[in-house]
């Protein structure tokens, strides 16, 4: 008996055979179509393929597809458990054709595989074909030899295949197999179809049109092919079972929960069993795919799934948190065919786990205020719209938990009520809001965050995507459309625009539509909302039309890089500092990074050294950055660092990366960065590329700044300084290595030079040095000499009056230099005269000639100032005078 496992490569290797180009399933998160939830068929991927908008190097493709159908237009969530082929989970197997083979060769290869490879016998098997289409029907019959009572035509829908409102589509024709006449149930399109003997195995669908917004519909530019076959169908029928759920794969799954659980696979449990099988896929896959349980857009969708399988895990008794103890047996199943899986494994087994466990402390009360409840309803009533509110509110109960939960019992929930229960509260939270006094063109963004739920970011995994324009809001107004040169806001759907926050700084990027393009300058978040501030650079773009986002990638790059080096250099910090640092600011541009912490006192240049060193290292373990979303205290209890200035939420987002040096390797190593955070991180910690820190400064009393440049730039910085360091060397005609002592020696040769000149300068003063006793004169038995001299500075005067008085050998001298100016005034005695003369004296009568007043020093030798030296021949003769009287 083939596994699904064989029955899915089997698929693969038929079509591989017949020159498909075998294609990995895309993510449950359509990258590439705003209107769409989760990626619902295999085709998915291939959109914009079909309608000519995107080239592929091949044109025949096959593919294995994850597909989720909860939430959004095809939604099976409520069906499963209770019946035979319901899943919100399943694979589709695919073969396609872009403009290359169409009806009367995807006939012939359905046929061959299904009779041949898979050996289904003919006559079990009949068609169905688009009432119009005679060419299928020809083709069917000839490839076939199918009877024409079982090549039914259908007038309706069900077989003209569209993807949603809009897109491409088609005829199709759906090949049936029959279960054999125990089971009730008539063909196709008759009054009994709906019984479960004639079961769809595969679905061909001809693409050949496209349908517009408008209602219009055009052909493609290539006729194509597109089909769907439900593994777990042809996997049922195939291993001989009438239901999915009987097959290998989700046998071990079903029987893995029984272990759990201590419980019969096949007894009163049974319908807990398979809805624990099918979500555990579910939200196993989505989680691999990087959604995370939330209360909003598909994160609650998925936390719907979760909390849905919780509450049938706990019907089975189960007293602990059961789906993670499973995620093992999943991997076991389809880990070889879906390696992401294997690679998420263990963010998995946390996010259920955590879910779990927080769900569980409500769950039980909230089960006991439902069956009070109840228990006081009239037999059959349905269930007060404010009473599953309340569960909703209080107990995390999504409101189809609570309509599961009275399934059951064959009771339903007032939905209407519930809506109004839901409506009153956030008219509430509004008025509340309104009344906190923000300022008044918020109130926008409170509205459209109102109206059309937070804007779900896909940026953490993607730089590019399609989004619907939600609104466009001009000078606090919303408007319909923005033309060239016009600057607007724009919100859509979904984005992978960063918003800025804690630090990180907004991305920039383009918006395109069919009409129109903007440039996005910023990225802001408001109210939930995230806005993208652009302006119209062509055309026009307007409300309602799908847009290409795309972020600047490289700019984006570099941020991704300083965030994540910002991580790293507060854990280095820590290290070499003390815990007593803690982060105070940051800011994570695409040029650089800053980083603001508390320390008292300037950081080394050894200590800045060693922590650049270390976040070099880290960069070098190229250690993987992990990304896990729990509750505050289970981040606080792992040692999370919280970031400055967060709010944080029920649930935060841990980013964690690198190891210590030394730690025990495998899975226990100590990681290095635990921190909270929003922001855009690299996969690796070796795409930082290196670490480079620019300098330390003080940013207020208490807080220093270290700013710092990875990557790009900070090779960029590296070879700048290197240049100048090239052209110094330049300038010296010395090599590089020789620069330093070069400007040693420049530097002690320049001082010698200096005193040099000085002394040159005074030997100029004394009128060209040597014999400098012509003008003394003798004063009262005293030899006197006076001098005027220029371009002597003040500090020079005693070494210039020291000469000459060495020079006299026995005497009194007196300078008057322009200082600039000013008069500065010197006056020396020489020791044997000291008696007879003071220096202080003859300052203070030249300062006092010349204007000023004052001076001092000691009787051999003294200074003073005065404003000018115009008066210098009268303060000689005054002191002249003086000499004369007192010697
Ligand atoms: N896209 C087609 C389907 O989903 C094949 O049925």
């Amino acid at each position: 008996m083939p596994s699904l496992n064989d029955i899915r490569q089997t698929f693969l290797d038929f079509f591989a055979r017949n020159g498909h180009a075998v294609v990995d399933s895309s993510p449950l998160v359509p990258r590439n179509d705003p209107t769409l939830m989760f990626t619902n068929s295999g085709m998915v991927q291939f959109k914009n393929v079909f309608t000519g908008l995107e080239s592929r190097p091949y044109n025949r493709a096959t593919t294995a597809q994850k597909c989720v159908r909860a939430g959004g237009k095809h939604n099976d969530l409520d069906n499963v458990g209770y019946t035979a082929r319901h899943h919100t989970f399943f694979e589709m197997l695919g073969n396609f054709s872009f403009g290359d083979y169409f009806k009367s060769e995807a006939i012939p290869f359905a046929w061959e595989l299904l009779t041949r490879d898979f050996a289904i016998p003919a006559d079990r098997l009949l068609v169905t074909v688009y009432h119009t289409d005679d060419e299928a029907a020809a083709i069917w019959k000839k490839v076939a030899g199918l009877p024409d009572e079982r090549i039914i035509r259908i007038p309706t829908d069900d077989n003209f295949w569209r993807m949603g409102p809009t897109g491409p589509c088609g005829p199709s024709t759906e090949i049936f197999f029959d279960h054999g006449a125990e089971i009730w149930g008539g063909p196709p399109g008759s009054p009994d179809e709906n019984g479960d003997r004639f079961i769809e195995i595969w679905n061909l669908v001809f693409m050949q049109n496209e349908q517009h917004a408008d209602g219009s519909m055009t052909e493609l530019p290539r006729q194509s092919i597109d089909t769907g076959m439900g593994l777990e169908r042809i996997g049922a029928l195939l291993q001989g079972k009438h239901d999915n759920y009987d097959t290998d794969l989700m046998r071990a799954l079903i029987e893995a929960s029984a272990n759990a659980t201590s419980t019969d696979p096949d007894g009163p449990g049974k319908v807990h069993h398979r809805v624990i099988a099918d979500h555990l896929r579910s939200t196993s896959f989505l989680i691999a795919d990087g959604v995370m349980p939330s209360n909003d857009g598909r994160g609650y969708v998925l936390r719907r799934i979760m909390r849905r399988a919780m509450r049938h895990a706990h019907m089975l008794g189960a007293q602990d948190p059961v789906m993670h103890r499973l995620v093992p047996a999943l991997v076991r199943q389809m880990g070889a065919a879906y390696p992401e899986l294997t690679r998420a494994r263990a963010t998995i087994e946390e996010t259920l786990r955590l879910e779990e466990t927080r769900f569980r402390q409500t769950l039980e009360r909230g089960l006991r205020l439902l069956d009070d409840e109840l228990n006081r309803l009239p037999e059959g009533a349905a269930l007060p719209g404010e009473a599953a509110f309340r569960l909703y509110d209080t107990y995390g109960f999504p409101l189809d938990l609570t309509q599961d939960a009275l399934r059951e019992r064959g009771q339903a929930v007032d939905v209407a009520g519930f809506d109004a229960a839901m409506a009153e509260q956030k008219a509430k939270a509004r008025a509340a809001w309104s009344g906190s006094g923000e300022a008044a063109d918020a109130a926008i963004w409170f509205e459209l965050a109102d109206r059309h739920g937070a804007t779900e970011f896909l940026g953490y995994d993607s730089e590019a995507s399609e989004g619907a324009i939600l609104a466009l809001v001009d000078g606090g107004q919303t408007v319909e459309r923005a033309g060239e040169g016009e600057r607007v806001q724009i919100v859509v759907n979904q984005t992978p625009f960063y918003a800025e926050s804690g630090g990180q700084v907004g991305d920039t990027g383009l918006v395109k539509t069919e009409t129109g393009a903007a440039r996005v300058t910023d990225t802001r978040r408001m109210q939930g909302v995230i806005v993208h501030l652009a302006e119209v650079t062509l055309g026009e773009i307007a409300v309602g039309q799908g847009a290409q986002l795309s972020v600047d990638s490289d700019r984006r790059g570099a941020i991704r890089a300083n965030h994540s080096a910002t991580h790293l250099l507060n854990e280095a910090l820590r290290g070499a500092l003390g815990e007593h640092v803690a982060q105070k600011g940051s800011l994570n541009a695409d040029d650089r990074l800053r980083f603001d912490f508390s320390h008292g006192k300037a950081v080394t240049a050894e200590e800045l050294a060693a922590i650049e060193a270390e976040v070099n290292a880290l960069i070098r373990q190229n250690a993987p950055v992990e990304t896990r979303v729990m509750s505050p205290e289970d981040a606080r209890e792992l040692g999370a660092q919280a970031l400055f200035g967060e709010k944080y939420g029920d649930e935060v987002r841990v980013v964690s990366m690198g190891h210590r040096e030394g730690s025990e390797k495998g899975a226990n190593r100590d990681t290095y960065s635990i921190e909270l955070c929003g922001g855009t991180h690299v996969a690796r910690t070796g795409d930082i590329g290196a670490f480079v820190i620019l300098g330390d400064s003080a940013s207020s009393a208490g807080v220093r700044r270290i700013e710092a440049v990875t990557g790009e730039a900070a090779l960029a910085h590296l070879r700048a300084a290197e240049g100048r360091l090239s052209e110094i060397a330049g300038l010296l005609k010395a090599p590089v290595g020789d620069v330093v002592d070069r400007v040693k020696a420049l530097a002690d040769e320049r001082r010698a030079m200096a005193g040099e000149i000085a002394s040159l300068k005074r030997q100029l003063a004394m009128g060209g040095g040597g014999d400098a006793s012509p003008q003394a004169r003798e004063v009262g038995g005293v030899s006197f000499l006076a001098r005027r001299v220029e371009g002597v500075s003040g500090r020079d005067l005693p070494a210039l009056v020291d000469d000459m008085k060495r020079s006299l050998g026995s005497g009194a001298v007196l300078v008057l230099a322009d200082a600039g100016g000013k008069a500065a005034v010197a006056a020396g005695v020489t020791p044997d005269l000291t008696g007879r003369v003071s220096a202080v004296d003859m300052v203070r009568r030249a300062a006092e000639a010349l204007g000023g007043k004052g001076g001092g020093g000691r009787p051999d030798m003294a200074q003073g100032g005065a404003p000018s030296l115009e008066a210098a021949d009268a303060a000689i003769a005054a002191v002249e005078t003086m000499i004369g009287e007192t010697a």
